[in-house]
């Protein structure tokens, strides 16, 4: 049996709606979970939302509601952005759940039984927006003399009692780590980054609040609350079964297990060095990579409230449709730099890609057959040519596109699919069936037979990216659900499909031409 996976998102604030950044990275993790599920692997995919800690409960503040009441509401419009883009996650863990206060006091007992906490004071810089704190040399001076924090954000002065986890012992055994596993921190530009900030020396990171009360209550000092980084980390854990059920963690948390986080580049610091430091100090098992992808950019410039260029992915999704939406971002963004989008750009390559390399292809073989075989499906007689072509075909679409996402790169296994339907363009128009189809009608039929497996092929290659779409077209092309996966893809299945009484039906085009809407033109 291949290794279980364990693969996560974030988990995001629900202080506002969901933007692109967050379908985004929903979307990226959901190609690689469907991947490995094709490849015949045990996947746990979790997602949810990070529902604690004062940013959150500034947000609820201002709307004048209780904390509970506004995370109940927030939380559901990412759940809906999920479904809406047709993300496969097995949980979506929202961190006020019951079962997470308890894995996070674990975890905490945990730390404190190895002698990593102490109780001291807090005094420094603290950034809501991040939920950081930061030390004076990492500032920069903003306007009207306020600081910003290297991200940008406004920080300020704290100062109150709190609880302490010793980081700073930590930094040999992290160096170590990072020396030893150099895949644990992707891509390698981000490596760099977290390997100079741990060289430079760690400080104790403050882990308690007591200023407010939001938050998973620390163990034996109920006035403190844990800093929310500690709790939202601990959601990878609480849900592979952290504390109580050994046989899940056994399962999906296992040392030398294959867990994977996929996260975005401000948040590397957090998963990348508090993280394997929890998880050591409690003396459980480490992620196998922490993979910290780019930002999107609307039309190249950063998303804001204040430029009023936040875009609602429900309505991206909406408009273009999910698979497009889905297929543009994973198509567009070398995965791990930064990406730009546009309504244009998501159009422009819908109607090329989707619509004519593949949609076509599809849809002119699918009705050839339905009109002049009467649905019958042809009968293969394959010469060198055809064969050059499946082979071809087969090399994407069961080597190039799998390890492709093995590797978390989407973009080259999208790629690898679109030389293939490209191929399959030029077979077509040079074989020519439609006129095949008075000259020669066998040979004809053995052209649209090599097609018709290539499409089934290629459809169950691009899964991971457009479920939808490419399960309509398998469905009307009557390809079983056995065949649907990078593993079974080398067997046959068009020789069974042929001899039963299969009938493929004239076919809906799956990709309708995209207009640019008149608002965002
Ligand atoms: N709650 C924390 C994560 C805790 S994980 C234990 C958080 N939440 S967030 O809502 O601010 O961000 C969630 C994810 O979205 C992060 O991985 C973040 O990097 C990603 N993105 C936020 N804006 C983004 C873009 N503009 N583009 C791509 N990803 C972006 O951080």
């Amino acid at each position: 049996m291949p290794t279980p996976l364990t693969i996560t998102t974030a988990i995001n604030y629900p202080n506002g709606r969901p933007h692109i950044g967050h379908a985004y990275e929903a979307i990226a993790t959901d190609a690689f979970a469907r991947a490995a599920r094709m490849m015949g692997r045990d996947v746990y995919f979790q997602t949810g939302t990070d529902e604690h800690g004062l940013k959150v409960a500034q947000a609820s503040r201002a709307r004048g509601i209780e904390p509970q009441q506004f995370v109940d509401e927030l939380s559901s419009y990412f759940k809906a952005m999920d479904d809406k883009l047709n993300i496969s996650y097995d949980r979506f863990i929202r961190t006020s759940e019951s079962d997470h206060h308890r894995a996070s006091q674990a975890i905490w007992e945990a730390m404190a039984a190895n002698g990593d906490l102490y109780l001291d004071r807090y005094e420094g810089w603290y950034s809501v927006r991040d939920e950081a704190y930061y030390d004076e040399s990492e500032l920069t001076p903003g306007e009207d003399g306020q600081k910003l924090s290297p991200q940008g954000t406004p920080v300020e002065w704290t100062v109150e009692e709190s609880w302490f986890f010793r980081l700073s012992a930590y930094q040999d055994r992290l160096l170590a780590l990072y020396a030893e596993r150099p895949d644990f921190i992707q891509p390698e530009s981000r490596r760099n980054e977290i390997l100079r900030f741990v060289e430079g020396g760690l400080r104790d990171l403050s882990v308690s609040r007591t200023s407010f009360d939001w938050g998973v209550k620390v163990p034996g000092s109920p006035e403190h609350v844990m800093y929310v980084w500690v709790d939202a980390l601990t959601n990878y854990l609480t849900g592979c079964g952290y504390p109580d059920d050994a046989a899940r963690m056994a399962h999906y948390w296992a040392e030398g297990g294959d867990i994977v986080h996929i996260i975005g580049k401000d948040i590397v610091r957090f998963h990348t060095v508090y993280w394997p430091a929890f998880l050591m100090s409690a003396k459980l098992p480490l992620p196998r990579t922490v993979f910290g992808h780019g930002f999107l950019l609307n039309r190249g410039e950063k998303m804001s409230k204040s430029l009023g260029n936040v875009v609602d992915p429900m309505v991206l999704a909406e408009t273009f449709g999910a698979d497009p939406l889905r297929y543009f971002l994973l198509a567009e963004v070398s995965f791990g730099n930064d990406g730009s989008y546009s309504a244009e750009a998501i159009v422009q390559k819908t109607n090329s890609d989707l619509g004519n390399a593949f949609g076509n292809l599809a849809q002119r073989t699918l009705s050839f057959i339905a009109k002049n075989l009467d649905g019958r499906l042809p009968a293969p007689a394959p010469l060198p040519e055809d064969e050059a072509l499946l082979a071809a075909v087969r090399e994407a679409a069961q080597h190039e596109v799998p390890r492709a996402f093995e590797a978390f790169a989407p973009s080259d296994a999208i790629q690898a699919w679109l030389h293939a339907c490209f191929a399959c363009n030029a077979y077509i128009d040079a074989q020519a069936p439609w006129a095949l189809r008075k000259t020669d009608p066998a040979r004809m039929e053995a052209v649209l037979a090599t097609l018709y497996v290539a499409i089934g092929e290629l459809a169950v290659a691009i899964l991971p990216v457009i479920p939808a779409s490419a399960t309509a077209l398998l469905d009307q092309m009557g390809v079983p659900s056995s065949a649907r996966g990078y593993t079974a893809l080398a067997d046959d299945w068009y020789s069974p499909l042929r001899s039963g009484d299969f009938i493929i039906t004239p076919p809906k085009p799956l990709f309708p031409r995209l207009e640019l809407p008149v608002e965002t033109a």
